[in-house]
């Protein structure tokens, strides 16, 4: 590391800490942005119109002719902050524990530098600081229908990764993360006294014989080398000890790392529930609530990025990863134009709670290997 990016790095950790003292809800960052395009500005950058709030800042190339956008999400999490960091949450039930402080605090302060050797900047550069990651209406998907990716030849986004062993940079050259999808399962019976039984149209044996027959679908109908998750997460029937109820709802989430499984899942799963109800007098109705897509890294992009890591890291830094079956929006730039999703390692000693814990802390020494990433991903792009 040079003294450049050493100096650039304690910047970086000091900016995270202000963000992390100031978590705001996903849909909600108007006082991050307004952070961000303070900073935007100062470095003589240009703002573009977006969604708010959302931020999109430009860096015009000295050449120009290709233009790469690079992203953060900026959001936070409804979760109420523990332990005794001094940097804790100031904002009560809401807490930076994905490390979306880290993301924007590595973005700033790749801006920063670009913007400050920006006479050693061949292509345009476009930041992307995006609201709602975590939540539905998605930030991405709102970036991409104003058509802020028109001009952009490939975009990269990272994740700090607890999973990943610091010092790595995970990367695949296809899926990456899943799609996440909701599903709501509705069986409508017939309900009367618990102790007639024969009466009834009973919707709570009928959830069970579906509970169990749709994980018959990940099995038996999917093929076994394609990932596949229906999980049933919650269950909502009745009401005391002795009454049959007339319905019962089931909710559940959908991951699948191809459209292809994604969308046999979904009618895999209708097919299953309206057959098996129907057998039982019951009617069974399925609403899949659309999420996310499956985050699916383009070849040549994922390649470019090992290049890049390999040369600034070392090949031992790249660690080829296994795809997760969690979701993120970033998905939506990939259906749009070529790029890649990395992860960089941050597990650890000093990261020791899973993302989304009220403990979770990232690792700050994985913000400079973030920070260069971005970086040489954009002065090596031709
Ligand atoms: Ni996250």
């Amino acid at each position: 590391m040079t003294a450049d990016t050493k100096t650039l790095a304690e910047w970086a950790v000091h900016e995270r800490r202000y963000l992390h003292q100031y978590p705001e809800l996903s849909g909600q960052e108007y006082q991050t942005a307004a952070h961000i395009r303070s900073r935007l500005q100062e470095w003589q950058l240009e703002l573009l119109t977006c969604p708010a709030p959302s931020v999109v800042g430009l860096l015009r190339g000295t050449d120009g002719k290709k233009t790469i956008a690079l992203r953060a999400d900026i959001d936070a999490l409804p979760v109420n902050e523990e332990g005794d960091k001094p940097y804790l949450s100031k904002h009560p039930g809401i807490a930076h524990v994905c490390g979306h402080d880290g993301h924007t605090a590595i973005l700033l302060a790749a801006a920063k530098w670009l913007a400050e050797h920006r006479a050693e900047v061949a292509p345009n550069v476009l930041f992307l600081f995006q609201s709602s990651e975590e939540i539905l209406p998605s930030g991405a998907q709102a970036l991409v229908r104003h058509g802020v990716l028109e001009q952009v030849d490939a975009v990269f986004g990272l994740h700090l990764w607890k999973p990943l062993e610091k010092g790595k940079i995970g990367i695949s050259n296809g899926a990456m993360m899943a799609s996440s999808d909701d599903v709501r399962i509705v069986i409508t019976g017939r309900g009367r006294h618990g102790s007639m039984p024969h009466e009834t149209i009973d919707p709570i044996y009928v959830a069970g014989q579906v509970i169990a027959a749709v994980q018959g679908i990940v099995s038996r109908r999917i093929n076994p080398v394609e990932p596949a998750v229906i999980s049933i997460c919650r269950l909502e029937a009745g009401t005391t000890y002795n009454i049959i109820p007339n319905q019962a709802v089931l909710y559940g989430t959908l991951r699948a790392q191809s459209e292809q499984t994604r969308q046999l899942l979904a009618r895999e799963l209708k097919q299953t529930v309206e057959a098996l109800c129907a057998a039982w007098g019951a009617n069974g109705e399925v609403v899949v609530d659309w999420g996310t897509p499956p985050v699916v890294n383009d070849e040549r992009m994922s390649r470019y990025a090992a290049e890049v890591a390999v040369r600034q890291f070392g090949r031992e830094s790249v660690a080829y990863v296994q795809p997760v079956m969690g979701g993120e929006d970033f998905s939506y730039y990939l259906q749009e134009k070529p790029g890649a999703f990395l992860f960089v390692g941050m597990g650890g000693e000093n990261s020791k709670y899973p993302h989304h814990h009220p403990r979770f802390d990232l690792d700050e020494e994985a913000i400079p290997v973030g920070i260069e990433l971005f970086v040489q991903l954009v002065k090596h792009f031709s």
